[in-house]
């Protein structure tokens, strides 16, 4: 079945990235020229995504207006000649249709995904948490997709194999291989940020589902979880027990952006992997070397 929605939570303090949220959006950091949540939208559309719903609280209405027309903006560069800039502006106007729900209380987010059933309604859709940004030609959101259609379109958690000393970071996922290629596992169980000797395997998740609409009816019978927060790993487990979840370890090069080094790493590569800025980047690296005399 076409996967037409995806819920994009965004709701967080970004606390990791203070000052600078106090009045900007984590999500609106740029890396480079793009704001970090131009990226996750990216995947989303690649993925064939026809709607994105936010899932945002107070302070972040930035987001919404980023990916709306901006007339005044526009009306300046046509004025100004600037024909190349207003080209990019109303490219990203027009990206993809973008609708937000508050989410009043921030009570994790098992919470936050729940405050989507309205819109999403009776249909299957993604979760992209925008914390963590994946590239590579094939984007991950649409592998899940993929696997979600070749299996009777069940519910499918991307993966990734992580050092095992950081499995308190992630969701923890645990299964059965289906595949010859050993990429894509019926999952049995899923724990929320283990420490790393409670862990059941090394595979985590970076944050990107594909869900049927019963994880609804299990979101809405969680307890709360790990850190006293309505945990979608718990309504996960949930679809586990009584239906089928497949979790696939996607390809893909991931950046967790959720922290400082992880958005200066991201910063540097995707330097690097932009035709636009690499020789400007490999220049400047190559000054630091000298001068900071790093070895
Ligand atoms: C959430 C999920 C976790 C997942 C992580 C990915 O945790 O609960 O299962 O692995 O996102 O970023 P958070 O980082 O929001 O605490």
């Amino acid at each position: 079945m076409k996967i037409r929605r995806a819920v994009i939570p965004v709701a967080g303090k970004g606390t990791r990235f203070l000052p600078a949220t106090k009045e900007v959006p984590k999500e609106m950091i740029p890396i480079i020229n793009l704001p970090m949540i131009h990226y996750v939208v990216e995947e989303a559309i690649l993925s064939g995504i026809e709607q994105v719903v936010f899932i945002t609280s107070s302070g972040k209405n930035a987001i919404e207006d980023y990916f709306d027309r901006k007339f005044e903006l526009e009306d300046f560069l046509i004025k100004n000649g600037k024909l190349k800039e207003l080209e990019l502006v109303q490219q990203i106007g027009k990206m993809v249709e973008v609708t937000s729900i508050r989410q009043k209380e921030q009570l994790g987010l098992g919470h936050a995904v729940l405050c989507a059933k309205d819109i999403v309604g009776n249909e299957p859709f993604a979760v992209i948490l925008g914390d963590e940004i994946v590239r590579g030609p094939n984007p991950v959101t649409k592998q899940l997709i993929d696997v979600s259609t070749k299996n009777n379109n069940a519910n499918v958690i991307g993966v990734m194999e992580i050092d095992p000393q950081e499995t308190y970071k992630y969701g923890i996922v645990k299964g059965n291989f289906t595949d010859a290629q050993k990429k894509t596992m019926r999952m049995t169980t899923m724990v929320e940020k283990p420490k790393p000797a409670d862990a059941p395997s090394n595979l985590a998740t970076p944050g990107r589902y594909v869900f049927r609409p019963e994880i609804f009816d299990a979101l809405k019978v969680i307890p709360k979880g790990v850190g006293g927060e309505y945990q979608l790993t718990d309504a996960i487990n949930l679809l586990a027990k009584e239906g089928e979840v497949y979790a696939h370890i996607f390809e893909g090069a991931r950046f967790d952006t959720g922290n400082i080094e992880g958005y200066l790493n991201a910063t540097i590569e995707f330097a690097l992997m932009n035709k636009d800025s690499e020789e400007m980047m490999r220049r400047l690296i190559k000054e630091k070397v000298q001068k900071y005399n790093i070895r």
